[in-house]
């Protein structure tokens, strides 16, 4: 009788992926909802020929060697990989995939909901109400800032930044700018979106979203100098990747007012503490990494992750392949 692949699933996916994984596979899938302490980790792998990792999961030299040299296929539940040595997998022919468009959307508009509720001042206005402190109506209190008609700057403008674009533009008429090492010239023709130098997307826009990936070349890209060249009313979103952000200087420019308010799914580090500053500030709404988390992105994703696992330990070319 045919052996089954040996697989171990970093956490519980939805039923779209883990059915299909359980199906085919022998699988074990850690039950708990916080990620299985590194040591477990390295010991759960060890002889599997596949390994469904999320964001939370560091996959190394050291996690590879753990698992052994049958390991055939890492597939990362997520669309981006910053959590993955894809080099080192590549060096040892381990096929490595990804879940990206099902979430596009998703995230397009989370990163919007994060713009327009730093920019009227939701979470303060929120907290306002909680405290009792709502006592009429207030003709010169909680001013926020306009949209309509604003500039977007845009950081990477591939899937995510340009359905966030589309948004802006067509919603709200904005004028879109965007920082990107590669043209997308759909953007430009679609949104009349314009591709410009790093100093000049600071200094014009309104608003910021990033939508980069997570690199060497890109880490703490928004630092104390990227906020100082920003207007004091412009809005700074993150729904990437924490890292992109120097999370001090970000405290800095928001305490200070060198900027107006950021708006954040992702930070640095992760979780945030409860009683990490940024929390303190008034200017600054903070939710806990869940631009992806709707029905359909999260059931795609299990889809997704579920194929390339499968067709990796087939020997076939993955659904989504990284490298
Ligand atoms: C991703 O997919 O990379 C997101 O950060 C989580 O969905």
């Amino acid at each position: 009788m045919e052996q089954r692949a040996k697989v171990f699933v970093t956490r519980r996916i939805p039923a779209a992926g883990i059915d299909k994984i359980r199906q085919a596979c022998n699988a074990d899938i850690w039950p708990d909802p916080l990620p299985p302490p590194r040591e477990e980790l390295l010991r759960r792998v060890a002889g599997c020929h596949g390994i469904v990792t999320l964001l939370t999961d560091r996959v190394d030299a050291e996690l590879m060697d753990a698992a052994g040299p049958q390991l055939k296929v890492i597939s990362n539940f997520a669309v981006g990989y910053n959590n993955i040595d894809v080099a080192e997998a590549t060096r040892r022919g381990i096929r490595v995939g990804n879940t990206p468009g099902v979430l596009t959307e998703a995230t397009a508009d989370m990163a919007f909901a994060l713009l327009i509720a730093a920019a009227r001042r939701l979470g303060e206005a929120q907290q306002y109400v909680r405290d009792g402190k709502w006592k009429t109506w207030e003709p010169e209190g909680h001013i926020g800032m306009d949209l309509v008609g604003k500039t977007l700057g845009v950081v990477g403008m591939g899937r995510i930044g340009y359905a966030l674009a589309r948004r802006c533009h067509f919603g709200w008429q904005m004028r879109v700018l965007y920082f990107d090492r590669v043209r997308n010239e759909e953007a430009e023709k679609q949104l009349g979106a314009e591709r410009v130098e790093w100093e000049r997307l600071l200094g014009e826009s309104d608003f910021i979203s990033v939508h980069a990936d997570l690199n060497e070349s890109t880490r703490g890209m928004f630092n104390a100098d990227a906020f100082r060249k920003m207007k004091p009313t412009a809005v700074f979103v993150n729904t990437a990747r924490g890292p992109l952000h120097v999370q001090q200087d970000l405290y800095e420019a928001l305490k200070n007012r060198q900027i107006f308010a950021a708006g954040l799914d992702v930070t640095d580090p992760e979780p945030l503490p409860p009683d990490d500053p940024l929390l303190e500030l008034p200017n600054v709404i903070v939710v806990p990494h869940i631009a992806s988390a709707t029905v359909s992105s999260r059931n795609g994703m299990a889809e997704i992750a579920a194929d390339n696992l499968l067709l990796g330990l087939a020997g076939k070319p993955l659904r989504c392949p990284v490298n």
